[in-house]
């Protein structure tokens, strides 16, 4: 079965195409990192805006491979995410299906990020299964018993660990997206503690990010008072001090979902899953295997729209033509 997974819930324009859930025989992103760089942040307009533009040239290569003749499906993201991108993704998915006869199934973009993992470690998963969704938009700790079962364990109370990425180097002028360069930096650091408070809410799989965020912050405003404008060196100190405290917290609460559920396998997924740190504490921190997709399945991807198609088994012979966008759209109600 092969299905063309579109994704374009944020900044993102992503077309994959995917053979039997793991089988990745395109995945291709256009990425608008640069255009809203000079913004500080997404606008949601200009992002929507922007995929009309993207998704034309991405299907037009897929066509240029010989890709679209065995194409049994198109898999497009319905939500959550901002209601102008995700207009274009279901709207040009649902033509394409038009054209090529065949069905377009809604998927969850959050179970598309958990779904990432079956793309390259399927022989490895098995139920049930701790899964850490870290993203720009949520974090979530959910067990899955199976590809129908998911129980929300735990999310967070206020920002995103994606988003305290964004925010903490925003507020040292290191660009948008500031989660890759904060990791880069953290890696020229040479510290090995760090000195800013671990969020621990009491009897709880919750998490809260806007106190490290705040820490973090006033830390930094103490530090350009006392020494003026910080040296390099200084800034990558900040970086790993800060990395290391989100990275802690998730572990934390890792920890105890793991002591309490028992779990298999432990599955680390979405964007701040690419983090290098985070990557290599959390393996080093469990006795069981650890999944976590490469780098760029990580971030938003059309691949991972189309395995949560597949292994969810939401392929149906009924075209959802109606399909609508759910900005708002939870992993479990
Ligand atoms: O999953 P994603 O691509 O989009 C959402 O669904 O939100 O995640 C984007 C988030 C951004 O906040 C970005 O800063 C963060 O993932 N991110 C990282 C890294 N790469 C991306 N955060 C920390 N370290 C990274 N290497
Ligand atoms: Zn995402």
């Amino acid at each position: 079965m092969i299905i063309l997974g579109i994704e374009s819930s944020c900044d993102d324009s992503g077309v994959a195409v995917l053979e039997n859930g793991n089988n990745l025989i395109h995945n291709k992103i256009h990425s608008q990192t640069e255009i809203h760089a000079s913004f500080g942040g997404i606008v949601p307009e200009v992002a929507a805006r922007q995929h009309i533009i993207s998704f034309g040239n991405l299907i037009q290569e897929i066509k240029n491979n010989n890709l679209l003749d065995n194409i049994d499906y198109v898999a497009v993201t319905k939500g959550p995410g901002l209601a102008g991108s995700l207009l274009v993704g279901v709207n040009y998915a649902k033509s394409l299906a038009y054209s090529l006869d065949v069905p377009v199934i809604g998927v969850n973009h959050l179970s598309g990020h958990i779904y990432a993992a079956w793309i390259d470690h399927q022989n490895e998963i098995k139920f049930p299964v701790i899964a850490l969704l870290v993203s720009g938009g949520h974090t979530e700790l959910v067990l899955m018993k199976s590809n129908t079962e998911k129980i929300l364990l735990g999310q967070t109370r206020d920002d995103a660990a994606g988003e305290v990425f964004d925010k903490v180097a925003r507020y040292m002028d290191l660009g948008f997206p500031g989660g890759p360069e904060i990791d880069n930096r953290a890696k020229l650091s040479k510290l090995k503690s760090r000195n800013l408070p671990v969020t621990n809410i009491k009897d709880s799989l919750d998490f809260s990010f806007s106190g490290i965020k705040t820490s973090a912050i006033k830390y930094i405003s103490r530090l350009i008072e006392e020494n003026g404008k910080l040296s390099e060196d200084l800034i990558n100190d900040v970086c790993y001090n800060f990395q290391d405290t989100v990275v802690q917290q998730l572990i934390l609460k890792l920890e105890l979902a793991v002591n309490l559920y028992k779990p298999n396998n432990i599955i680390v997924c979405g964007g701040v899953a690419a983090n290098s740190h985070l990557r290599s504490r959390i393996i080093e921190e469990f006795p069981i295997p650890v999944i976590i997709p490469t780098p760029k399945l990580c971030t938003d991807n059309g691949a991972m729209i189309a395995a949560a198609a597949f292994h969810e088994g939401l392929v149906s012979n009924k075209s959802e033509l109606d399909l609508d966008v759910f900005p708002s759209l939870r992993l479990v109600d």
